[in-house]
């Protein structure tokens, strides 16, 4: 408990729209943000968007759109990638801001001119305008910037310069001391083979060249360099220069970062920081880069697109909701790229992890509870009875995952903290499939049958706790079904009036609890949260669902039974699929079809059903099948037609 927790973000150029990289970058810092404010930490989050210098001049010249206009229209779209990713942020900081930003950058400035580190040169050099900054003969391949492939310009003017060099001595005492101020390790050993070359850095230009800037104070005929300007928005933001309390509470932070800006972030910055007589941050954390479907993101390579694009796209193939497939893409960036190093987003692996993880292992384990809640106890939590079989197991393991998952999101270690959470899922799917609730059930062991779905639930709760970092908006509409409409109804209501909502106040103290459901507690089965995928293959026709018109004739054609399920199994390696043997009096009959999530395998056995019984043979996924079952379907629910009478198997249905 207790404790402060200051997070930013990078602030993106606004001279292009938002791609994956930066919205995987938003979406670590904002999983960061509510873990630490589920353990119980207050926490500021900040991000926003970076608006002077020469690349974005000449953006906004290129659209022939005037500088000011350019910008604004640019960072309305960040800010909308903010609320579009269900970012948690406490604020957004625009460095053309004239109120809260320029007069932090005035200051900073005038205490590193106080403190002697500020004079001015004339020289010449070559800058790598992407970059927005110089770069040296050594560093180009064949005379192009080896990051952008772009030719430098040669630049030659008068500048102030900040002496770096002084800083080499006090940068080294600081690494030195702090062994994880720049995680991963790896990025920290690039930092520390720069520190003793470091030398002095332009930190103007003329304004006759570029006018797009803050005024150096007390000389404007220059403009401040947009990394100098840029990188004080961190402390601009939180009233540095305005707001001694404000600035003390919060500052130093923790500064998530893309590779290929460490430099400004581990020696610039913090040597910047110590000239002005302030703390350097807290830490820096690199994460590495993405491609899209294996290359390179960029925009001659045209490949730049709208991360909500991707979103849409889930959504559109798999009918889940918009909100729920923006959690899909939070989830897969931090499940399948290991922090710190660089990962590929490709929307085949998106499909895979949204039906493996989402679909099969969460959803369904709420699926595959929730009905028979309805079904044995009339949609009430039952209240559990003693202890036995492996009860005790998924309790102790439910019992140690909010810690495990802590530990491991402290060490920035996002995938073994969601294999924490799928371990318990899996082990509460397990639990479910050897307690077989259903068959305590039928055995008359009503009470047990309730206890074992309470622990079964109880598990997912825990689950649902931990996981509201990375699927804020899915585990609100889990929340819902078991029976907690009021957070649901709360964040909507946040979000209506245009706010940012910051999820539920659970905590971790909430998640290490057993026994927090309370029996009686209404719960409220509804359709399936991640409704999966099919794969490429064209929907097939499917028991329940009227394809066509039929004539009477047709109809009668159509020659239904009565049958008796004497078997049934799952198909191994298919999601859905169940093969029953069905007794239809004269012969038993394979027949494979669809059921899972809505019935289980065991609680078929027995049953009295509806059969179509001549159809053509087929094979489903390699297994024979002659038949199909008859069943209602409504609202994501399923239900088998049964008799309310016993009849033989093979009856006529009429
Ligand atoms: O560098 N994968 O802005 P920016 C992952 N304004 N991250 C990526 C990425 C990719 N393919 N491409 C970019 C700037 N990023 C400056 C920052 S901070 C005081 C000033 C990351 O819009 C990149 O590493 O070029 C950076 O952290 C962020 O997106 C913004 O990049
Ligand atoms: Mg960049």
């Amino acid at each position: 408990m207790g404790g402060r927790f200051y997070i930013t973000t990078a602030i993106d150029y606004v001279n292009a729209t938002p791609h994956i990289g930066h919205a995987y970058e938003k979406v670590l810092a904002d999983v960061l943000a509510r873990y630490h404010r589920l353990a119980g930490e207050e926490v500021f989050f900040l991000t926003g968007t970076d608006e002077h210098g020469q690349n974005i001049a000449h953006a906004a010249a290129q659209a022939g759109e005037d500088v000011k206009a350019f910008v604004d229209r640019n960072a309305a779209a960040f800010q909308q990638l903010c609320r579009d990713l269900n970012l948690s942020n406490d604020d957004f900081i625009r460095t053309t801001d004239r109120v809260r930003h320029w007069p932090a950058v005035q200051e900073i400035w005038r205490r590193v001119a106080a403190a002697g580190d500020l004079y001015k040169k004339h020289y010449r050099a070559l800058y790598c305008v992407q970059c927005e900054a110089f770069v040296t003969l050594s560093e180009l391949v064949d005379g192009r910037c080896p990051r952008h492939l772009t030719e430098p310009q040669v630049v030659e003017e008068e500048n102030y310069f900040f002496r770096l060099s002084r800083y080499r001595e006090a940068l080294r005492r600081l690494f030195e001391e702090r062994p994880d101020f720049v995680i991963p390790e790896s990025r920290f050993a690039e930092m520390w083979q720069l520190v003793d070359t470091l030398e002095d850095v332009s930190v103007s230009r003329p304004v006759e060249k570029l006018s797009w800037g803050i005024p150096v104070p007390d000389d404007p005929s220059h403009v401040i360099y947009v990394w100098f300007d840029a990188l004080t928005n961190y402390i601009s933001a939180i009233g540095f220069g305005q707001d001694a309390e404000r600035f003390r509470t919060w500052w130093p932070a923790h500064h998530l970062i893309g590779k290929d800006i460490n430099r400004f972030h581990s020696l610039l910055w913090p040597a910047m920081l110590l000239s002005a007589g302030l703390e350097p941050p807290r830490q820096v954390l690199v994460h590495g880069f993405l491609t899209l479907e294996g290359q390179k993101i960029s925009k001659t390579l045209g490949n730049v697109i709208d991360p909500m694009a991707v979103a849409r796209e889930l959504a559109d193939r798999s009918g889940a909701e918009l909100e729920v497939c923006v959690d899909a893409v939070r989830y897969f960036l931090l499940r399948e790229v290991p922090f710190g190093q660089d990962g590929d987003f490709s929307r085949a692996q998106l499909v895979g992890r949204f039906n493996a993880d989402l679909a099969n292992d969460y959803g369904n384990l709420l699926n595959r509870t929730l009905p028979l809640v309805e079904r044995f106890f009339q949609g009430v939590l039952p209240e559990p009875g003693p202890e036995e079989g492996g009860d005790g197991e998924l309790r102790r393991q439910a019992e140690g995952t909010a810690e495990a998952v802590w530990e491991c999101v402290r060490r920035y270690d996002f995938q073994r903290a969601l294999a924490v959470i799928w371990q318990l899922l899996g082990a509460a799917n397990r639990y479910l499939d050897r307690e077989a609730p259903w068959a305590a059930y039928r055995a008359g062991r009503r009470e047990r049958a309730g206890t074992v779905l309470m622990n079964a639930l109880e598990a997912l709760r825990v689950a649902t706790i931990l996981l509201e970092p990375v699927l804020p908006a899915a585990t609100l509409r889990v929340w819902s079904q078991l029976g907690h409409p009021e957070y649901e109804e709360r964040a909507r209501q946040v979000r209506q009036q245009g706010e940012v909502d910051r999820g539920t106040g659970l905590r971790l103290e909430d998640a290490r609890r057993w026994r927090w459901l309370r029996p009686g507690t209404r719960v409220r089965p509804a359709r399936p949260i991640f409704p999966r995928v099919e794969d490429g293959t064209p929907p097939q026709v499917q028991e329940g669902t009227v394809q066509d018109t039929l004539s009477l004739e047709e109809f009668r054609k159509l020659d239904l039974r009565v049958g008796r399920v004497v078997e049934a199994r799952r198909v191994p390696n298919t999601d859905r699929l169940i093969e029953l043997r069905v007794d239809l009096g004269t012969e038993v009959r394979p027949i494979v079809t669809g059921l899972v999530p809505h019935y289980q395998p065991e609680e078929l056995v027995g049953k009295t059903i509806v059969v179509v019984a001549n159809l053509e043979p087929r094979r489903v996924r390699g297994v024979e099948s002659r038949g199909m079952l008859l069943a209602a379907e409504w609202d994501g629910q399923l239900a088998l037609v049964t008799l309310d009478r016993d009849l033989p198997p093979g009856a006529r249905v009429s």
